[in-house]
């Protein structure tokens, strides 16, 4: 009887708040990609829709209407073939080679395990119904095609900012003048020079994600989720119908561009709940740091170990003659030599620490989960770009005035302790996060709660079609409106052309007639 009453009043509730069955697909097996995604799963469980989760990481603890189906946790360079490379030999990497070697192949390599995992094989063969399908958009399409297998609307999301592929699908504008490719680096992205690099690597991108990745993605889907209702649209149809993509920008940070009403900003949205705390070792660390903390870390790909021994040696000499506490995330057991001051970790709460008041300056690769930590809790950067977006984040921090760049070739004892000293003891840095802190807060709701909003809104309208940009479907000279141009252009140049003919014929008639009077006086 109870157990009945329970029942209709969990009825109600899931009747009350409009709660979807949601497919949230994110196998991709990179921490820093899930530190971004977790909390939207989450919280759309804690708001009582019923979440599937396709990923590589187990939560501890969830709530019972969170269910996950566990792809086989494998590391890029499993996918890639061969052997985990020191990353900082990525510094020399340019953009093409960067997708050449790492993205297409880790991608591809990336969709096949997660579409090839017992547990997905096991769900996908059972039956579903989903009211929304939500994945991860980087180099994974194959996986779109669960929201036509379960002909459910689709949304995106993205743990970079904005960037030419989901722009140019939904016909969202490019702005390149502006936008720089994601893991393109440009010194002065607004120069010629700059811009024609990233039209050239704009173009080189978009003709082998279209024409190579794509078709290799459409190979994955026959393969691994056959039996879908005809007419089967293709990886590209279905991005373009995407009904909402969520990025991880925000204004205050990133350059401001156009979006169209279904891209939505959300950068930050990580840090918007704030549920961990520091460990107690740490926390007296910190506490007790009263000329304050140094924090290094280039983040969870890029091990601090595998630095060459001179560079290391430079930091080591500069951080010793500090009077900051030094916190070093490293990953190495053995230290020699250690300095009293330097404290190492093989993990470090990231978020925590740099939301204590004694950091001083923060020293990181520039990934864009750290900077907005960083952005976050107001810390000055120094960072060093090894490869992918870093560089790009740096600049961008750089130019506001929170953040040096420092090249890795550059580091030695005097560039380091130069920029150091500078950072720690020179208030414009440490203001300037301050007040980019601040604006990056300034909003009429959390990144969280505008990620939740715009979901929910797309479910309650099914899919929100009225949201998507008209000229989807235009062909592309319609959408550029280059035959109006070119109607424009020859109408211009006939009407030049018959105005020089005129005139050279009015010239000639007065020129003859002067002939004929000179004659005539002759
Ligand atoms: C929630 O989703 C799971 C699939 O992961 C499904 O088996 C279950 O029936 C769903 N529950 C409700 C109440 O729809």
């Amino acid at each position: 009887m109870v157990g009945s009453k329970l029942f209709l009043i969990f009825l109600l509730v899931i009747e009350y708040c409009g709660c979807a069955n949601i497919l949230y697909v994110i196998p991709f097996t990179s921490k820093s990609h899930y530190i971004m995604l977790r909390p939207i799963g989450l919280e759309l469980a804690r708001r009582g829709h019923n979440v599937t989760v396709i990923t590589a990481f187990r939560e501890a603890d969830h709530p019972p209407n969170y269910h996950e189906v566990i792809v086989d946790d494998k590391e890029i360079w499993d996918v890639t073939g061969g052997k985990r490379p020191n990353v900082f030999t990525m510094v020399e990497i340019s953009a093409e080679d960067f997708h050449d070697k790492i993205l297409w192949g880790g991608g591809y390599g990336f969709t096949e395990v997660a579409l090839n995992s017992t547990e997905v094989k096991k769900f996908l063969a059972r039956d579903h119904k989903f009211d929304l399908v939500i994945c991860e958009q980087f180099f994974q399409e194959a996986l779109y095609i669960l929201a036509h297998k379960y002909q459910a609307p689709l949304a995106l999301v993205t743990t970079f900012g904005n960037c030419m592929r989901h722009n140019i699908v939904i016909r969202n504008p490019l702005q390149l003048a502006t936008v720089t490719a994601e893991f393109l680096d440009l010194k002065e992205p607004e120069s010629f020079v700059g811009r024609v690099r990233n039209w050239y690597f704009t173009v080189y991108e978009y003709l082998w994600w279209k024409y190579w990745f794509l078709p290799k993605n459409e190979e994955l889907v026959k393969k691994y989720v056959p039996n879908l209702k005809e007419p089967v649209p293709s990886l590209f149809e279905m991005q373009r119908n995407a009904s909402l993509i969520l990025i991880n920008s925000h204004f205050s940070f990133d350059p401001p561009t156009a979006y169209l009403p279904n891209v939505v900003e959300v950068g930050g949205l990580h840090l918007s709940r704030s549920d961990g705390h520091l460990p107690m070792d740490l926390q007296k660390i910190l506490d007790d740091s009263k000329h304050g903390v140094v924090y290094v870390n280039f983040g969870s790909n890029v091990r601090s170990s595998e630095l060459p021994l001179e560079k290391k040696n430079a930091f080591l000499n500069v951080f010793k003659q500090l009077k900051q506490t030094v916190l070093w995330k490293w990953e190495d057991e053995n230290f020699e030599n250690k300095p009293d001051n330097l404290v190492i970790r093989k993990w470090m709460p990231q978020k925590e620490i740099l939301a204590h008041p004694n950091i001083k300056v923060f020293l990181s690769h520039g990934g864009l989960i750290g900077t907005q930590e960083a952005i976050f809790n107001g810390v000055p950067i120094i960072g060093i770009p090894i490869y992918a977006d870093q560089y790009n984040n740096l600049l961008q921090a750089q130019d506001i005035g929170f953040g040096k760049i420092l090249p890795y070739h550059d580091i030695n004892e005097s560039t380091l302790r130069h920029l150091v000293n500078d950072v720690i003891n020179n208030d414009y840095y440490r203001n300037k996060a301050k007040e980019v802190s601040r604006r990056f807060k300034d909003r009429p709701l959390s990144a969280l709660d505008t990620a939740m909003f715009w979901i929910e809104y797309v479910i309650r309208n099914r899919g929100a079609e009225f949201m998507k940009n008209p000229a989807r479907d235009l062909n592309w000279f319609a959408y550029t409106m280059f035959d109006v141009y070119a109607f424009v252009f020859v109408c211009a140049a006939v009407v030049i052309y018959i105005v020089i003919k005129l005139i050279s014929a009015l010239l000639q008639f007065l020129g003859s007639n002067e002939d004929l009077g000179k004659k005539k006086k002759n």
